[in-house]
């Protein structure tokens, strides 16, 4: 069977239409019938990868791929990179602004809550080129 693919335009600091990636995913693996337990492992991390695009990247994409029991996540971006990945990995590590603390973000929760609900998750980033992060799921495990 050919893989399944979508892929969504994100743009840095669009809050109007944050989070739409991730709704189109999440419903349309409803539409599938998948778990919903799943889908919400997945949609959480949709959305929380979408939101760092958003509120620290730069313009980017989020790729879905559905290959064999398989489903990946891309969300990849051009904006300004982790300086340190470690360190934005620890709950609670935000740089977000006064202004998007005040829009409701910036707990840190974003990428412990990826790595917590993806299967594995794989993050690069070069300073003033980018970021992407890589998250899979494995169909299978669980039924
Ligand atoms: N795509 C990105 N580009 C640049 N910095 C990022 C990106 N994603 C995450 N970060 C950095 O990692 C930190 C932690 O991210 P996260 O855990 O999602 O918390 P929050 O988004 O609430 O700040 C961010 O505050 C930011 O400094
Ligand atoms: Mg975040």
């Amino acid at each position: 069977m050919a893989s399944l693919k979508k892929s969504f335009f994100i743009k840095a600091r669009d809050y109007v239409h944050a989070g739409e990636a991730a709704i189109h995913i999440q419903n349309l693996l409803k539409s599938m019938h998948w778990d919903p337990a799943l889908i919400r492992r997945i949609a959480v991390c949709c959305y929380e990868g979408e939101m760092n695009v958003v509120m620290h990247g730069g313009d980017g994409h989020l790729l879905m791929d559905l290959d064999r029991g398989v489903l990946s996540l891309e969300i990849s971006d051009d904006g300004p990179g982790i300086a340190d990945i470690e360190l934005a990995m620890q709950p609670g590590y935000s740089t977000a602004s006064d202004e998007q603390r005040e829009m409701g973000f910036g707990a840190g929760m974003g990428l412990p809550n990826m790595k917590k609900n993806a299967d594995d998750i794989a993050i690069e980033s070069r300073l003033d080129k980018g970021t992407r992060v890589r998250m899979r799921f494995y169909l299978t495990t669980g039924g």
